[in-house]
């Protein structure tokens, strides 16, 4: 008797669970974004910043405070003018070719690119 009821809790208990994994994840809009789409999902932020930190072969706390990754910094001000930088070359020049210039394009893993 107290076998079944352990296997009623437990199968209801399962289902719960796979409700819950099922659920979207809750959009958790980033807060200070000056140069991105504001309000963009930290979710989708954060690829992005991976690519920056091995275009430049840093971690994240190269740019960002310890207390938040919305505080700003001199680095992420420095990163900023780099993306609006990119942004405007890619618009204006790189469309014609059908090309794409990116972070990696002059960092090669490297804070300073080679002169
Ligand atoms: C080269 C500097 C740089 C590196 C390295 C970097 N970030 Fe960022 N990050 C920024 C900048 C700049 C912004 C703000 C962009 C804007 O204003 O549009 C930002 C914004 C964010 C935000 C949004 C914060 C908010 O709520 O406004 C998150 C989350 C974040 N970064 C996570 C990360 C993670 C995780 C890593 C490491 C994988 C990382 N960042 C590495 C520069 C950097
Ligand atoms: C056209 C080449 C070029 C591109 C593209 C480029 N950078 Fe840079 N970046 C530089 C140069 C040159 C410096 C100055 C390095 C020095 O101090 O000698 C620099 C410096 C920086 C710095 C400050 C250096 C430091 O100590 O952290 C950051 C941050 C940075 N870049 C981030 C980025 C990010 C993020 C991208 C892509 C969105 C990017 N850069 C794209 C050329 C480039």
């Amino acid at each position: 008797m107290t076998g079944r009821l352990t296997a009623v809790v437990l199968g209801a208990a399962l289902v719960l669970a796979g409700i819950g994994l099922s659920l979207p994840a809750l959009a958790t809009p980033a807060e200070n974004l000056k140069v991105l789409p504001k309000g963009m999902d930290k979710k989708d932020v954060k690829p992005i910043m991976k690519k920056w930190a091995k275009a430049l072969g840093v971690d994240c706390d190269h740019c960002h405070h310890d207390d938040g990754m919305a505080i700003d910094t001199k680095k992420k001000e420095a990163a900023r003018a780099m993306l609006e930088m990119v942004m405007a070359v890619n618009e204006k020049y790189m469309k014609k070719l059908d090309a794409e210039l990116t972070c990696m394009t002059c960092h090669q893993g490297d804070v300073k690119p080679k002169k």
